[in-house]
């Protein structure tokens, strides 16, 4: 069993092993002293791991109180979470019990902030189930919900006491959010470790699946480490996020998954990065044959202009300007803040 700790907030565990999911309990009880769980999940996941999951935490005597929403984005919204909130209040949850996300990236979210605000903060447990949430959303403690006004609006910082990771269960998830989960693997390569990366290209991602989840995961604990609340490093985890962000929003957050835009993210911002002298040349096409070798996209058929224009439609969110994150090479990053006015430019638009 792989194991590391977040040195956050007092510290917390993560663990990685085929099978964990059946020693779900056994691990909780050790962080969890309360005798009552909410355990989180939706309607798919529930299906797949729900019983295996409640029969292991049951046999270590908890209270189990299960609330199942329907699976996708579009119950990641305020709503729902009031509706975890108020079943937390209904099966008498107190300070001491705590929460347990079953399930992706939006139930990881959802129900983080639901425990972020229940009584004030409770603590919770992550179990990550698809490829994205396992080496990204899992760890970190960014919790949120969508306002019909963007994604991702309405959230807290609230660390999960423990991260259970089996990469068994991603055996039933189809190739697309495999490859979905793959765009952030790449991304880690690319701005913090050029051995993966390398790796990714000998190696198939899924001939050392635990290692390649231990080694995003381990990145992502280093940067959080250093920067819980986004002051600066933990911005380095959004490389090919802010052209991926205006892909997503161009297509209405429907046709294309959060992966595939951030590869098309990577590419449009890693050339532009070459075209600025910015970016060791040949980079852009070393990610654009990874994304290809992963089933990912490497172009969008918006416009470079209507792409930036997208990106400006954020600029409340940011300010006089954006934080780009730029490549060096493979590997090696850093954040460059681009005022709004430069941003055509930059893009060569
Ligand atoms: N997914 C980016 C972060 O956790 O900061």
């Amino acid at each position: 069993m792989k194991k590391m700790t977040v040195h956050v907030n007092g510290g917390y565990d993560i663990f990685i092993e085929n099978g964990l999911l059946d020693k779900a309990g056994e691990l909780i009880s050790n962080v969890l002293k309360g005798k009552k769980i909410a355990l989180i999940s939706d309607t798919n996941v529930y299906k797949l791991y729900g019983k295996r999951t409640e029969c292991s935490l049951k046999e270590q005597g908890y209270e189990v109180f299960t609330y199942v929403f329907n699976a996708g984005e579009v119950s990641k919204k305020t709503d729902t979470v009031v509706e975890i909130v108020e079943f937390m209040a209904e099966s008498g949850l107190t300070r001491e019990d705590g929460a347990v996300a079953l399930g992706g990236g939006v139930c990881g979210d959802m129900a983080g902030f639901a425990a972020a605000i229940y009584l004030r903060g409770i603590q919770y447990v992550q179990i990550p189930t698809t490829l994205l949430s396992q080496v990204d959303s899992s760890v970190g403690g960014k919790t949120a919900v969508d306002l019909p006004q963007g994604k991702n609006l309405c959230g807290a910082f609230h660390q999960p006491s423990l991260v259970i990771i089996d990469p068994a269960v991603l055996d039933t998830l189809s190739e697309h959010f495999f490859a979905d989960g793959m765009g952030e693997v790449i991304k880690y390569g690319c701005i913090k470790s050029k051995a993966l990366f390398e790796r990714l290209i000998d190696d198939d991602a899924r001939s050392f699946i635990e290692d390649m989840i231990f080694e995003c995961v381990d990145i992502k604990r280093q940067v959080v480490e250093n920067d819980e609340k986004e002051h600066g490093e933990r911005a380095l985890l959004n490389f090919g996020h802010t052209c991926g962000h205006a892909i997503e929003k161009l297509w209405n957050f429907e046709h294309i998954s959060h992966g595939e835009a951030v590869g098309i993210g990577m590419v449009m911002i890693s050339r532009a990065g070459e075209n600025n002298g910015i970016t060791q040349p040949g980079t852009t096409d070393q990610i654009i044959k990874m994304l290809e070798r992963y089933n990912l996209k490497t172009f969008d058929s918006h416009s470079m202009a209507e792409i930036v224009a997208a990106m400006h439609a954020d600029k409340k969110r940011t300010g006089s300007g954006i934080k780009l994150v730029m490549l060096k090479s493979i590997g090696d990053s850093y954040i460059k803040p681009v005022e709004n006015t430069e941003i055509e430019k930059f893009f060569g638009v």
